[in-house]
């Protein structure tokens, strides 16, 4: 486990008495339209029951004060990975997202103290900076004695995720923030859905890092030079976000796993997939699998697998991890981000 402190400039004040207020807020999976959704285009995403787990607790100056225990195994990729994330780094988006929520809520001069539990795997397309901050948003307005609203969290999750990612699209906190099932068609227009039945899905982690930032913006760049393909890539992408919020509704599992494969395809032509992602996805595919794609924005990180019953799913997970993924079972998370009092 690594614990990582970030200590604020601090001026001594009174010690508050207000009561410690706990957070939690799940991970995601991106059922289609990652990448595409910076330029336009709709994503289908689905909270996952990984959590983020944030406690508030006064303290007697000024500043916020961060600590955050991410367990090793989600920071040092088994390949030793370059990308792998520099810990420090990882604090200063936690410790944005609870200053401009006290900004936000009119109590600059407030001191506390944010402690954080990650169960979500770090910088591999899962959603854990935009759950941690989506809890850390929504405990420290409680804190204040303030509900915030999903919209309100929505708007102040940018602050964090333009720090980190640098042009977000807002599907990451979007479906922290709701739970469940989201279509996200922009950052005004996002619906949440009620799947006929939940996806059978596993999670299965390449252990390499990526940079979303590096690679959104590759992105970004390769669109505008090469217009035409993306036109076309745009217009299929739509075809592929809307079919799969379509076979999500109606359970047609068939449907949902050959759009999955389609999406991998398009990601792989603009380049952010890897060939341990691709690799993952042909095994998959190999041992039955309905649908495979990575998630989130790929040159690592996860896939995700459609199964079409238990035995097929724990069948295909084995087959993963002998070729050295490592699977998670995974279900629907349904409350989205939730605080409790002590
Ligand atoms: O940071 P990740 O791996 O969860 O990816 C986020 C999804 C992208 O579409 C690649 C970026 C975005 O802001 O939508």
């Amino acid at each position: 486990m690594l614990r990582l402190h970030s200590r604020s400039e601090e001026s001594s004040r009174p010690t508050s008495d207000a009561s410690p207020v706990f957070a939690r807020a799940p991970g995601k999976i991106i059922l289609a339209g990652e990448h595409f959704v910076v330029l336009g285009a709709p994503a289908v995403a689905m909270a996952i029951n990984l959590y983020s787990k944030v406690q508030v607790t006064p303290k007697n100056s000024s500043g916020v004060d961060v600590d955050a225990d991410i367990p090793l195994r989600f920071l040092a990729g088994k390949t030793g990975n370059p990308m792998a994330p520099d810990p420090r780094r990882l604090l200063r988006p936690l410790q944005l997202a609870a200053e401009a929520t006290l900004k936000h809520v009119g109590s600059n001069d407030r001191g506390l103290h944010v402690n954080v539990e990650c169960e979500i795997p770090v910088a591999a397309g899962l959603g854990s900076s935009a759950s941690t901050t989506v809890a850390i948003i929504s405990a420290v307005g409680r804190f204040n004695r303030i509900e915030l609203s999903r919209k309100e969290i929505f708007k102040l999750a940018f602050v964090p995720e333009n720090f980190l990612h640098g042009k977000p699209s807002g599907v990451d906190q979007a479906v922290c923030i709701y739970g469940g099932m989201i279509q996200f068609n922009r950052p005004s227009d996002v619906k949440t859905f009620r799947p006929k039945k939940e996806p059978l899905i596993l999670v299965c982690d390449t252990g390499i890092h990526h940079a979303t930032r590096t690679l959104v913006g590759g992105v970004v760049q390769k669109s505008q030079r090469e217009r035409k393909d993306f036109q076309n890539y745009m217009v299929r992408v739509r075809e592929i976000s809307n079919g799969v919020a379509r076979a999500l509704r109606s359970g047609d599992d068939e449907d949902l796993g050959t759009l999955m494969y389609q999406n991998h395809e398009l990601l792989r032509k603009i380049g952010v997939s890897h060939p341990k992602l691709d690799h993952l996805v042909e095994t998959a595919r190999r041992a039955g699998a309905l649908g495979a794609k990575l998630t989130g924005a790929g040159g690592g990180g996860c896939i995700i697998v459609l199964s079409q019953s238990t035995t097929a799913r724990d069948r295909i997970s084995r087959v993963l991890r002998k070729e050295g993924g490592t699977p998670y079972k995974i279900s629907m998370d349904t409350s989205g981000v939730a605080w409790q009092p002590a």
